[in-house]
């Protein structure tokens, strides 16, 4: 008797290490395991039928998103929200997002391995207020089977929009000369004063060809520019011809352009790509504007040109970090731009992007089509 007791103590002592050094050398595939078994019906949860049939649970990182989303959500869903106007502690989402069922994120949340593992298996989308998704950590999302939803189309007019709207306001000094009204720099007409550059007889230069590049390129045309130039990993034959835009390398984009526009994604590849050796080569009367995402520039290289007037201005709705301080020396110069981060920021946009959130974790969670998932 006490031989067997031995026996299986040892057996059963032998199972558990086992299942320990599992669990601990593949984490992530424990976890997909748990995860199968989890949604697995009927097999192994008991309550399994009570629970798909109980309003899934989400945690929304916003209290201030159009109303038009958190209806939708409430109406599907057990929504919490976090309770201020700012991004949500870190601490804070990673204990609110235990649980939960989705997450109605925007991009000043980092979702990491970290916050979407601590969710548990449950967790079936991400679904974030923004068509830039390089918060998100994608590859865990992906190998643990959660859907990723995001916000493109409806803000590409709103963004293509305010693109222009910098690009004008800094080609043509327009807070500079606003300013000398206010402190008397205002003088009587005097032919020099605050000449700035015309989009007409310009090279535009544009860095990134998809929808919001092609709907700046749109908007560029009526300015009458001599050429616009677009520089992509995949050309864009079909969308270039209708905007008579042509390709152009990355070399010969920044140094033939008057106009630079970055609006591209960020990604690995575009990280940084507007660095020292890219500015030294632009034109001197080059403006560079940027409405994508602050990474893609090497700021303390821009500042050092904008500085040395080795290039005429900088208009940037993006920055690293957002909020600039208020003491970054970008500030102290008179030829650069800068607006927070506000290309999507008109009422229909965000109204539509709050909706789409909405409906895009709706979807998920009745593993239906989304409306955009990456
Ligand atoms: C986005 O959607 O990625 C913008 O940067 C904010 O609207």
């Amino acid at each position: 008797m006490l031989f067997w007791t031995t026996i299986y103590t040892h057996k059963i002592m032998f199972t558990l290490a086992n299942v320990h050094n599992f669990v601990e050398q593949q984490s992530i595939k424990a976890y997909k395991i748990y995860q199968l078994l989890y949604h697995s019906d009927k097999i192994l949860f008991k309550n399994c039928s009570q629970m798909s049939n109980a309003k899934k649970s989400v945690y929304v990182t916003r209290p201030d998103v159009a109303a038009v989303g958190l209806d939708i959500l409430k109406k599907e869903c057990d929504v919490t929200v976090w309770s201020k106007c700012e991004p949500v502690p870190r601490e804070e989402l990673l204990k609110q997002i235990v649980g939960k069922s989705a997450l109605f994120c925007a991009l000043t949340e980092k979702i990491d391995k970290e916050v979407i593992t601590r969710a548990g298996p449950q967790l079936k989308c991400i679904a974030t207020i923004s068509v830039g998704y390089e918060h998100i950590d994608l590859e865990t999302c992906k190998s643990l089977g959660i859907r990723v939803g995001y916000t493109p189309d409806v803000l590409t007019d709103a963004t293509a929009e305010l693109t222009m709207a910098l690009l004008l306001a800094t080609s043509r000094r327009l807070f500079e000369a606003n300013k000398d009204v206010y402190n008397g720099g205002w003088k009587p007409w005097s032919p020099n004063y605050m000449c700035g550059q015309g989009l007409k007889s310009c090279q535009v230069g544009l860095f990134g060809f998809g929808r919001i590049g092609q709907e700046i390129a749109a908007r560029l045309v009526p300015f009458k520019p001599k050429r616009i130039t677009y520089t992509t990993r995949n050309k864009q034959a079909d969308a270039a011809t209708k905007v008579g835009a042509s390709y152009a390398t990355f070399e010969e984009m920044i140094s033939e352009s008057d106009i630079i526009i970055v609006c591209c994604a960020l990604t690995p590849e575009t990280k940084e790509k507007f660095d020292k050796s890219a500015f030294t080569k632009m034109k001197k009367n080059c403006i560079f504007i940027n409405t994508a995402r602050g990474g893609i520039v090497d700021q303390n290289a821009l500042y050092e040109v904008l500085k040395q007037k080795q290039i005429m201005a900088a208009g940037l709705d993006v920055t690293t970090p957002e909020p600039l301080p208020l003491d970054d020396p970008l500030l102290k110069l008179n030829n650069v731009v800068i607006l927070p981060h506000i290309g999507s920021a008109d009422i229909e946009t965000r109204n539509q992007m709050s909706q789409i959130t909405a409906l895009n974790i709706v979807a998920a969670l009745k593993d239906e089509r989304m409306i955009a998932e990456v």
